[in-house]
């Protein structure tokens, strides 16, 4: 079992992140070096082995600050030991210093289609009307995505609900290559939480949280303070209704159906079990008790957040650290591909 994942280093790492993604890959890291041994017990690779990096080449796709970019990588890599991300079990790097991933996208260039980028929703969402006038490497994004997992034969993709649509590409492109050029790649295979794949908007029930939503109230960032977070739950968009008490009451209420979600998520109960708990009640109620629930949880990983964040050498020394453990890990696969291609080296 190989688990592989990442996460674009800009912009903070907020709940949606979390909830969607980044607590699987605590559990998931925790799960294969902990408990579940083998047979006969097994070296760790046999139990099976996470890599998590830090997309920095994806994050060149739209306009950026390289300097917000560098400070970026080191904050997000902060953001994901202090969430529980273990140096020492998963391997923690950045795409920048594993040239594999660039030279494995362009090998896989000759296998992808037009018409499977034209399809991507996160491409059309961003491009919109102005196709013409984006970045070639916004359109072969999921190229480099599919790069990222295929390098690593991945089996597991720990992931939200917006990123499965690129793990399809990514298993269509390896399906392809395989029946054009040989057995390369293992298919990989997403992991979506079922409670928490799409966090929405504090604002808007019907836009994802996102790091690029320009008003800030609309997330909850890791990083933010007790009396911030009491303070968005509390301006968080509602409507007049009292909470019901089953699941079936929320429809057509999206902000509503988010907040329960998000409580669900973060107390590990489900949403029916929130709602014959707060069914009846007004978000008058509800609120504090969500807004405590995250300062719980937020609390203890902001502060191991800002600790980790003083010490930048110590932060690049895992960076390369783990960027060293991924090169060796993804050569025989490059290789691999670099020869099924017939390419001269
Ligand atoms: P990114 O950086 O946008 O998000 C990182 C992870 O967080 C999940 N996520 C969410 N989950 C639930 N609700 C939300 N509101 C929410 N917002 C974000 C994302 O699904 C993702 O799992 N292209 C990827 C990064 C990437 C990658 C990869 C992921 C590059 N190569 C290879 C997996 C495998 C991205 O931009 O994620």
């Amino acid at each position: 079992m190989r688990v592989v994942s990442g996460i674009q280093p800009t912009g903070n790492l907020h709940l949606g992140n979390y909830l969607g993604a980044i607590r699987n890959w605590v559990r998931m890291q925790d799960s294969l070096s902990g408990g579940a041994q083998v047979a006969g017990g097994g070296s760790a690779q046999e139990r099976g082995q996470c890599l998590f990096f830090l997309a920095d080449l994806h994050a060149i796709s739209m306009p950026h600050d390289p300097a917000e970019l560098k400070r970026g990588t080191l904050e997000m890599a902060a953001a994901l030991v202090a969430c529980g991300i273990d140096p020492a079990r998963s391997v923690l790097f950045n795409q920048a210093q594993v040239p594999a991933h660039a030279e494995l996208q362009w090998l896989l260039g000759g296998t992808a289609r037009m018409g499977w980028l034209n399809r991507m929703t996160q491409w059309k969402d961003k491009a919109g009307k102005n196709r013409e006038g984006q970045s070639i490497a916004l359109f072969t994004y999921p190229v480099l995505q599919a790069a990222d997992v295929l390098l690593y034969q991945a089996t597991h993709v720990p992931v939200g609900e917006d990123q499965k649509q690129h793990l399809e590409l990514a298993r269509d492109i390896a399906q392809k290559f395989n029946n054009d050029f040989g057995e390369t790649f293992t298919l990989p295979e997403p992991i979506v939480p079922p409670e928490a794949a799409r966090i929405m908007s504090l604002r808007d029930g019907n836009a994802k949280m996102s790091k690029s939503d320009a008003s800030d109230m609309a997330r909850i960032n890791l990083a933010d303070d007790a009396d911030l977070i009491m303070q968005k739950v509390k301006k968080a968009k509602t409507d007049p209704e009292p909470l019901p008490s089953e699941m079936a009451g929320l429809e057509g209420r999206a902000e509503a159906l988010n907040l329960v979600t998000i409580y669900a998520a973060l107390a590990g109960e489900t949403p029916d079990a929130v709602l014959s708990r707060f069914g009846g009640q007004g978000f008058g109620a509800f609120k504090p008790a969500l807004g405590e629930l995250l300062v719980e949880t937020l609390a203890p990983i902001s502060a191991r957040f800002r600790a980790l964040l003083g010490d930048h050498e110590a932060l690049d020394a895992i960076l390369a650290r783990g960027a060293a453990q991924a090169r060796e890990i993804g050569l025989p696969t490059l290789d691999a591909t670099y020869r099924a291609l017939g390419l001269v080296r």
